[in-house]
């Protein structure tokens, strides 16, 4: 396995691959790996010749207050692991190589940006696209494969590669979980004991919401404001927003007619963690 940090090296990669007729899968990850990103590389793995997976903490998808600085960064682990699934190149660049001085181009993906993460996380999504993008046109790539924690993520990459006719199929896998039930992230490193037991209220609020619509709940409002009052029974959670959105256009829904995302983000203690699941009506 190779790890590249130039774009120049990059680029006589991928287009050695292109002119041996190899198809490309991208998996963009910001590193510290956990069995989650793993699952993107293994389908990755089996779908294509060349196996990129690019590791690089992005700075403009942090607001000024985030976790930019802290956020866990191991590159030896990430690299042992990515070789042990069969991945053939890790493209690791500097900040500097991908926003070099003078850089001022931005995408925004308008519809899918503002809610849910979007509104406590300003510009967020700006980063995201613009990254997402950038290492698209970097490894040109046939799949590019995205988990389905990110929700929101998803949903504005899939509408920026529509809109802008991108030539690459968004992959999306689905939520890889600990055996407890918690969604896999980087971020469940800054957990403490009592955090980590604290930060399985995430899953077990989805689990209660589907039982509330098993028990014939329809009002999208009502299935909010319990899910709310279950939240708050773990005294060390503070919510963000619980949401019933439409799986496609992430608008909230009033009735619970139809298939809905219920997506979370809650802070335990001052880790900020998002869940979702798909609600069976
Ligand atoms: O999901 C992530 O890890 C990041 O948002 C991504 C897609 C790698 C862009 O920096």
């Amino acid at each position: 396995m190779q790890i590249l940090h130039t774009l120049d090296e990059m680029h006589k990669l991928v287009s050695a691959a292109r002119r041996g007729g190899k198809s490309i899968g991208l998996v963009p990850t910001m590193g510290f790996f956990h069995a989650g990103h793993l699952s993107l590389m293994q389908q990755a793995r089996k779908d294509n010749d060349l196996v990129v997976v690019s590791v690089f903490v992005n700075p403009t998808q942090f607001g000024p207050s985030e976790d930019f600085k802290t956020y866990p960064r191991d590159m030896d682990h990430d690299a042992r692991l990515a070789e042990s699934v069969g991945v053939d190149v890790i493209f690791n660049p500097s900040p500097e190589e991908m926003y070099p001085e003078g850089y001022s181009t931005y995408v925004e993906v308008e519809r899918f940006s503002k809610g849910l993460c979007g509104a406590s996380r300003p510009g967020h999504f700006r980063g995201v696209a613009t990254v997402c993008l950038k290492l698209m046109n970097i490894t040109g790539p046939d799949r590019a494969y995205f988990g389905m924690k990110d929700y929101q993520q998803l949903r504005v990459v899939q509408r920026m590669a529509a809109d802008l006719n991108l030539c690459v199929q968004i992959v999306p896998m689905p939520i890889f979980r600990e055996p407890d039930g918690l969604a896999m992230s980087s971020r469940n490193t800054y957990l403490n004991p009592a955090e980590r037991r604290a930060a399985l209220i995430l899953k077990k609020a989805l689990e209660y919401a589907q039982r509330l619509i098993d028990e014939g709940v329809t009002s999208a409002d009502e299935l909010r404001i319990r899910v709310v009052e279950f939240i708050s029974t773990e005294p060390l959670a503070q919510i963000d927003y619980v949401e019933a959105v439409d799986p496609d256009t992430l608008d909230c829904i009033k009735t619970l007619d139809h298939n809905a995302v219920l997506a979370l983000a809650v802070k335990i203690g001052n880790t900020r963690l998002i869940d979702n699941t798909i609600l069976k009506v």
